[in-house]
C-alpha cells in the first residue's frame, strides 16, 4: 500500500469474563500500543480502538459458575479490565463495550445488510441439545475431542490447541459442559454465512499478503482455504446476546453468534468515539495527545476510518483469533461492499508461564491488576520483559527469574545506570547545565587531534537507530526494535567508559564538554525512542532532562546548550530475590489448590503414565544420545504423521523421519534444538531411511515438546 492517509488500529476485544493476565498483554495489547504510540509520535492520523467482548457462552458459563447473571459478570469484569488497561498505560482512544446500544444497532444493521446481499442461507439442521438444561449446546457449551488434532478439550466452535474452527457435530465424544451429559440431536433453524461463496475472493486477497504477513498467520489462513471454506452459523439459540432483528421470521429466541457481533464492536467503538468527539466530550481516560490529532471531527467521520481506501486497518490479536480476523470478518466486510479489509493482522503466538500454559480456571497466570498493586509504578518493567519475550513468531515463556534478570541487568545496569551517570556527571562538571554546543571549527579541531572521542560515529549511530527502529515498527518487529534502542544505550555506556571524562576533566576540559554534550544528546534521543515502548520511562527521562517532545524528530540535537537539567533519579530499582520468591510461592499455591480441589483442574491435571521396569546402568549407557539442530523439515508424501528432517548432530547431518507432523508445521521447527538417539538401528519409513530418533516430551493433553538442552552446541553428548 502506498503511504496511507490514516490508520485504524484495533486490539482484540477481551471477553469480560475474567481479569487480564500477561498472556493478553503479550499476545496483542503491548504490540498494538507501541504501534499506535509510534504513529501518533510521527504525527499520523490514527485511532486505536478496543472494548470488552460481553456476549457469548464465555460470559454465560461464567455467570452460571459464579451463580449470578451475565449482566453482573460483564459489569464487574468490564470495569476491572478497563481500569487495568488504563493503569498499565495502554493508550486506547476509546475502550468501549459490546452491550452498548450503538453496538446493538450496528450489529443488527450488519445482519440486515448481509441478508440483503444474500450472504446468508437459512437452514434447519440437527444441533446438540441438553435435555436436563433444556438448552441447545453451541460453542463453549460443548466440549469433545478435536477431530483434527485429538485435543480432548476442544470447544464446539474451535479447538484452541490447533486453531481449527469446528462445528459441535464434528466433535468426537461430545459432552455438555452444563450437565456433563451426552447431548441429543434436535432440529433448529439458523442463519449461515455462505463462506464457501467467498472462498475465491478471500483466497485472491490473501494471496497479496504473502510477503507482508507473518508466516504463521499466512500459513494458518492458507490451510483453511486449502481445506475449503464451509457455511458457518451466525446465530445461536441463547438468551444472552444481540437479538436477531425482530422483523426476521423465526427470530424469537435467537441471538447473533458472538464472533459475528464482536469484531463489529471495533466499528461501533469507532462510531462512539466520533460521536463523543463531535460532542467534544473529552473525558476518555486515555487519549493523550488526543485533541491535536482528531479534534473538530464530526460523528459521521467514523466512516473515513472504515470505508476509505486510503486508510490502513491493522488488527492486533492472539493466534486463536486468526481465522475470525483473516477469513470470517473480512468475508463479512466484503459482503457489505462498503468496508475496507485489514492491511495486516500481525497476530502473536502464545506466552506460557513458568513451564505451563496460562490458564484462568487453574489460576495459573500473572494477573495484571495484582501486578499493578504489587509492583506500583513499575509498569514499564513488565512491558519490557513481555516485549523482550514477545511470542512474535513462536510460543514463548515468562518466568519470574527472567523478569528479575532482565529488569536488573538490561534495564537497571544498562539503560537506567547510563542515564543516571550522564545526568550525575552533568551536575558534577557543570552544576546541571548542558555544556556549550561546540562550533564547526572545534569539530575539525578535535578530529585533527585524533582525539579518542569518536563522537561523529555516535551521531551516525543515533540516526541509524532511529531509522531502523521506525522501519522495524512498520513491519511489526517490535522486539528487535526495542533491542536496537538497548544497543544505543550500550553504545552510550561504552562511549563514556572508553573516554573517561572523569579523568580528562583535569587535563582536557574542552574534550569533556564534547563528550558530555554528545552523551546528553544520546539520552535525549533515547527518551524519544522509548516513548512508544516504555512511555513512563520516557517521561521520567524527559523530566530529568527538562525537555518535552511530542513529536518524532529526525535531527539528533534534542537538548539545547545552557538548558538546566534536573537531578537524576533511579529509573529501575532492583528486583529483590524475595519479590521473585513471593511470586513463585503464589503460583505454587495455585498449583496446590488445584491438586487438592480437584474440580476444574482435573481436565488439566497430569496423568502419570505407567512406570516401566527397572534397567541397569549398563542398559542405559548403551544409548548414545546427543544434542542436534533441525536444519530442514518437510512433510512426507502420503503420510499424515511423518516429517522428514535433516538434523545436524555435530559429527554429521542425518536424515531422520519423525512422527510429529500432526503437532508441528515443518516451517516452525527449522532451527529447533533437539536431543537425538544417534545409535538406534536405521529404519525405513515410507521408503526413507531414518537414522536415529528425536526425543520428545508429551504432556497430559498429548501435546509434544522437544527435549532441549539450551545453549549447547549440536553434537554434545547427553548422559
Ligand atoms: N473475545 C475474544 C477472545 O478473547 C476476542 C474477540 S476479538 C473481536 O478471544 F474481534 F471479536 F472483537
Ligand atoms: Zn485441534
Amino acid at each position: 500500500m502506498s503511504e496511507p492517509k490514516r490508520y485504524t488500529i484495533t486490539a482484540a476485544l477481551p471477553y469480560a469474563n475474567g481479569p487480564l493476565h500477561i498472556g493478553h498483554l503479550a499476545g496483542a495489547y503491548i504490540a498494538a500500543d507501541i504501534y499506535a504510540r509510534f504513529l501518533r509520535l510521527k504525527g499520523e492520523d490514527v485511532i486505536f480502538v478496543c472494548g470488552s467482548d460481553e456476549h457469548g457462552a464465555a460470559i454465560t458459563i461464567k455467570a452460571k459458575k459464579e451463580n449470578t447473571t451475565p449482566r453482573e459478570i460483564v459489569d464487574k469484569y468490564h470495569a476491572l479490565i478497563r481500569s487495568s488497561f488504563e493503569r498499565f498505560g495502554i493508550a486506547f482512544d476509546i475502550y468501549h463495550r459490546t452491550t452498548e446500544p450503538v453496538h446493538y444497532e450496528t450489529s443488527q444493521d450488519f445482519f440486515r445488510i448481509l441478508n440483503d446481499k444474500k450472504a446468508f442461507e437459512v437452514k434447519e439442521s440437527e444441533q446438540y441439545y441438553d435435555e436436563d438444561a433444556k438448552q441447545f449446546l453451541a460453542d463453549r457449551y460443548i466440549t469433545g475431542t478435536c477431530p483434527k488434532c485429538g485435543n480432548e478439550n476442544a470447544y464446539g466452535d474451535q479447538c484452541e490447541r490447533c486453531g481449527s474452527t469446528l462445528s459441535p457435530t464434528e466433535l468426537i465424544n461430545p459432552k455438555s459442559t452444563i450437565s456433563g451429559n451426552k447431548p441429543v440431536l434436535k432440529r433448529t433453524k439458523h442463519w449461515f454465512l455462505k463462506l464457501n461463496e467467498y472462498q475465491e475472493e478471500i483466497a485472491k486477497w490473501l494471496d497479496t499478503k504473502k510477503d507482508t504477513w507473518k508466516a504463521h498467520v499466512f500459513g494458518q489462513c492458507k490451510s483453511w482455504l486449502d481445506a475449503g471454506l464451509q457455511p458457518r452459523a451466525m446465530t445461536r439459540d441463547l438468551d444472552w446476546g444481540i437479538p436477531v432483528p425482530p422483523e426476521f421470521e423465526g427470530a424469537k429466541g435467537k441471538v447473533l453468534y458472538v464472533w459475528l457481533d464482536a469484531p463489529i464492536g471495533y466499528i461501533s467503538a469507532t462510531k462512539q468515539l466520533f460521536k463523543e468527539i463531535e460532542a467534544t466530550k473529552f473525558d476518555f481516560a486515555y487519549s493523550n495527545n488526543f485533541s491535536n490529532r482528531i479534534k473538530n471531527r464530526k460523528a459521521d467521520d467514523w466512516k473515513d476510518y472504515w470505508q476509505s481506501k486510503d486508510t490502513q486497518l491493522v488488527h492486533f490479536i492472539g493466534k486463536d483469533n486468526i481465522v475470525f480476523h483473516c477469513i470470517t470478518f473480512p468475508a463479512i466486510l466484503k459482503a457489505t461492499g462498503e468496508f475496507i479489509l485489514p492491511e495486516n493482522v500481525p497476530a502473536n503466538e502464545f506466552m506460557n508461564l513458568e513451564g505451563d500454559k496460562i490458564s484462568t480456571s487453574r489460576n495459573w497466570a500473572v494477573w495484571l491488576h495484582e501486578y499493578l498493586d504489587e509492583f506500583p509504578g513499575r509498569e514499564d518493567e513488565l512491558r519490557y520483559v513481555l516485549l523482550a519475550n514477545m511470542p512474535e513468531n513462536r510460543d514463548s515463556e515468562f518466568t519470574w527469574q527472567d523478569f528479575q534478570n532482565r529488569v536488573n541487568n538490561e534495564l537497571g545496569n544498562n539503560l537506567g545506570n547510563y542515564i543516571k551517570r550522564v545526568v550525575d556527571l552533568t551536575y558534577r562538571f557543570y552544576s546541571g547545565y548542558v555544556p556549550t554546543k561546540i562550533s564547526a571549527d572545534d569539530v575539525l579541531y578535535f578530529q585533527k587531534q585524533a582525539s579518542p572521542v569518536k563522537y561523529i560515529e555516535i551521531f551516525d549511530a543515533i540516526s541509524e537507530t532511529k531509522k531502523k527502529v521506525a522501519e522495524l515498527i512498520k513491519i511489526f518487529r517490535f522486539k528487535e526494535a526495542m533491542q536496537q534502542i538497548m544497543e544505543l544505550s550500550s553504545l552510550g555506556n561504552r562511549f563514556l567508559q572508553e573516554n573517561e571524562p572523569w579523568k580528562l576533566i583535569k587535563t582536557d576540559p574542552e574534550v569533556v564538554e564534547l563528550i558530555m554534550y554528545t552523551s546528553l544528546q544520546i539520552t535525549a534521543n533515547l527518551s524519544m525512542l522509548l516513548k512508544p515502548f516504555l512511555p513512563r520511562t520516557a517521561e521520567r527521562i524527559e523530566h530529568m532532562l527538562n525537555i518535552k517532545k511530542e513529536n518524532w524528530y529526525e535531527g539528533n540535537i534534542l537538548l539545547a546548550s545552557g538548558t538546566k537539567i534536573n537531578e537524576s533519579e533511579i529509573l529501575f530499582p532492583k528486583i529483590e530475590d524475595e519479590q521473585v520468591q513471593q511470586q513463585l510461592d503464589k503460583l505454587n499455591k495455585s498449583k496446590m489448590d488445584n491438586t487438592t480441589a480437584g474440580n476444574d483442574a482435573t481436565e488439566n491435571k497430569p496423568q502419570i503414565s505407567d512406570l516401566k521396569p527397572e534397567i541397569t546402568f549398563d542398559d542405559f549407557s548403551k544409548l548414545d544420545i546427543r544434542t542436534g539442530k533441525i536444519l530442514e523439515a518437510e512433510k512426507v508424501e502420503k503420510a499424515d504423521k511423518l516429517l522428514k528432517l535433516l538434523v545436524d548432530v555435530g559429527f554429521e547431518r542425518r536424515t531422520i523421519v519423525s512422527g510429529i507432523a500432526e503437532h508441528f508445521k515443518p516451517e516452525e521447527i527449522i532451527g529447533k534444538d533437539v536431543s537425538v538417539i544417534v545409535n538406534l538401528a536405521p529404519r525405513k519409513l515410507k521408503g526413507i531411511e531414518s537414522k536415529g530418533m528425536i526425543l520428545m516430551a508429551e504432556d497430559e493433553t498429548g501435546k509434544l515438546y522437544f527435549v532441549q538442552a539450551s545453549g549447547v552446541n549440536a553434537g554434545s553428548v547427553i548422559r
